[in-house]
């Protein structure tokens, strides 16, 4: 277990957040698009989206929970990535219609250091302010990913005036002293050049955005290098040979001596780590100077599988990125980062499910900024899961990848309408469920190959309480008030004639979210399950259901649509595909 600076922020003091005030490290910017930022807000305005600067979005941690504040209020980040090439206003009209489907709240696009600063100090921010025109217009949040130094381990998407000047903005070098198209992190020239553009970047935000359509910004992408393990240049090597820094000692509680020394078979590794965390801190800071949102960086996996299997720093995933072996280095490093978030591509719900555990760390808020989704492999099912898991376990949000690949203008794969009705479904009621999941009384259960039910447990007060599924004859919480049982097809009894009808039930990616919304009252969102409500085994009395109302959330006011009652109640609540919203009452008798 790693040990994680624990920042424990409330919502009135959104302590490390505040905003700083500060000069810009290059004043001289000549910014092309001045007018822009006006028109925009006239933009946003007649939209109805802004009125007034709205408060500055944060995170906020809270008995070991988080959540993203938006507008003041909890927020949980229903999202999705557009593609790489993507972050332009003629390209990014083509996903409106897929967003609208999913119901997101959240886009998340890229800004290309290549675009946006043409010329050595000289920014043009036009493609941005589109952006955030056409996010207001669809009522989306955005966030923000900086394709800077890195990308995906590379450094395709700096200038091309930086790319040209090797001199200037020196690239890491082999032990042999060649090349490799990876910026040096051990080089302040490449820093300042990145810090000055992303600074400039957040300058205009607090100036194009005072309705805070950005909540959050990714530093990087996918940071550490492909390609060499670390810097072997002269100057990277000078660093590598003195003594370990003194707060890196005693950050990870080491005795003093050179990198080798000190880090062993491991010393590249954490030196490239150390580098660049340092760097990415050093950016995301001078953002932070200009405007203070929240900041995280994408991890490429470091078990590209969800399991351990020996993989090489430099060859198998960037090497010095913010994978779990290297976590200690980067929260020691990094404070400015909020985040270290994994994007997750490991089909296999079991060992994403290991994923999330291991980013979930005191102090470190899960975040799935990508996740596979919309692009199936052939032959792998149970793209709908990984929403479901994150959410239950805590997630301030979640985007799948690649937007684009979602056509919703033709007939959906039975897979992919499985995602988008689980999208959709937490769509209709976002600001309600980021209230319930920050509650910390909302739980899931989701279905997985070859389990055919899963139960819950709640608390008198609406507590999670965890079922021991270790031992072969699991135990009932002590505590236990409400047991909620999820079935998934095919294991009904009949009639089951809600579910009978669904058209992804042989996907076997069954969901249900159950949240306690006062004494014996749960709101339950389900798709392809039956959900059952059951008091403690030994229990002396008999439960009842005493209402269930399915509606609709109006933001968070609750409209009911009708009463459900016998077949759709007496064998169980039964969702079919499109999934239902209900309010549930309990008794007893
Ligand atoms: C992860 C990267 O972060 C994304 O930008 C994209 O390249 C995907 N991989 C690949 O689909």
């Amino acid at each position: 277990m790693h040990t994680l600076r624990d920042v424990q922020c409330c919502a009135a003091e959104a302590c490390s957040f505040r905003r700083k005030e500060g000069p810009l490290p290059n004043k001289s910017f000549k910014v092309r698009a001045l007018g822009a930022a006006a028109t925009l807000l006239a933009v946003g305005c007649a939209a109805g989206v802004c009125a007034a600067a709205q408060s500055m979005p944060a995170l906020v941690q809270r008995h070991g929970r988080a959540t993203l504040m938006v507008d003041g209020a909890p927020y949980f980040l229903l999202g999705a990535q557009v593609d790489n090439s993507s972050g332009w206003p003629a390209r990014l009209d083509a996903v409106w219609p897929a967003a609208e489907r999913l119901r997101l709240n959240t886009l998340e696009v890229p800004v290309y250091w290549e675009q946006m600063e043409p010329a050595r100090g000289v920014f043009d921010f036009t493609v941005v302010d589109s952006i955030l025109a056409q996010a207001r217009v669809h009522h989306v949040h955005l966030v923000l990913l900086w394709f800077g130094t890195w990308k995906n381990g590379k450094m395709h998407y700096v200038p091309d005036w930086i790319k040209a000047d090797t001199a200037t903005y020196p690239r890491m070098l082999s032990k042999f002293g060649v090349p490799i198209d990876v910026l040096s992190p051990n080089s302040s020239a490449n820093l300042d050049a990145d810090r000055t553009a992303f600074a400039a970047l957040m300058h205009h935000l607090k100036q194009a955005d005072p309705q805070h359509t950005v909540i959050m910004m990714q530093v990087e992408n996918e940071s550490g290098s492909l390609g060499l393990v670390r810097d072997f240049s002269p100057r990277a090597q000078k660093i590598f040979d003195a003594p370990v820094p003194q707060d890196v000692l005693r950050a990870l509680h080491r005795s003093p001596g050179t990198w080798s020394q000190v880090f062993g078979p491991d010393a590249d590794e954490t030196f490239a780590a150390w580098s660049v965390s340092r760097y990415i801190n050093a950016v995301a800071a001078a953002g932070k100077q200009e405007l203070p949102l929240p900041m995280y960086v994408n991890d490429w996996l470091k078990s590209p599988r969800g399991y351990p299997i020996l993989t090489i720093p430099g060859v198998d995933y960037p090497s010095g990125g913010p994978t779990v072996n290297m976590f200690p280095v980067w929260k020691a490093m990094a404070p400015s980062i909020d985040i270290l978030a994994p994007d997750i591509y490991v089909p296999k719900s079991e060992n994403y499910r290991k994923v999330l555990g291991q980013f979930h760390q005191p102090g470190n808020p899960l975040l799935i900024p990508e996740s596979l989704g919309f692009e199936p492999f052939p032959g792998v099912s149970g793209y709908a899961r990984p929403l479901y898991f994150a959410l239950g376990d805590g997630a301030i949000g979640f985007a799948n990848f690649g937007l684009d690949r979602l056509d919703v203008n033709r007939p959906l794969s039975a897979e992919m309408l499985a995602v988008a009705n689980g999208y959709a479904l937490l769509g209709s009621f976002t600001p309600e469920l980021a209230a319930l999941k920050f509650s910390g009384k909302l739980q899931t259960a989701v279905e997985e190959d070859g389990v055919a039910q899963e139960e819950l447990a709640f608390a008198a007060d609406g507590t999670p309480l965890a079922l021991d599924t270790t031992s072969a004859a699991p135990s009932e919480p002590v505590g236990t008030a409400w047991r909620v049982i999820v079935s998934f097809p095919p294991a009904y009894d009949r009639p089951a004639p809600v579910s009978a009808a669904s058209s992804t039930r042989s996907l076997h990616e069954g969901r249900a979210v159950v949240a306690w919304l006062g004494p014996n009252q749960f709101l339950v969102a389900g798709i392809d399950c039956r959900v059952q409500f059951a008091l403690p085994v030994h229990s002396a009395k008999l439960p009842q259901m005493l209402k269930v109302e399915e509606g609709r959330y109006d933001g968070t006011t609750w409209v009911p649509i009708r009463l459900w009652n016998g077949d759709e109640t007496d064998y169980g609540l039964n969702f079919g595909s499109q999934g239902s919203l209900l309010r549930v009452t309990m008794g007893s008798y």
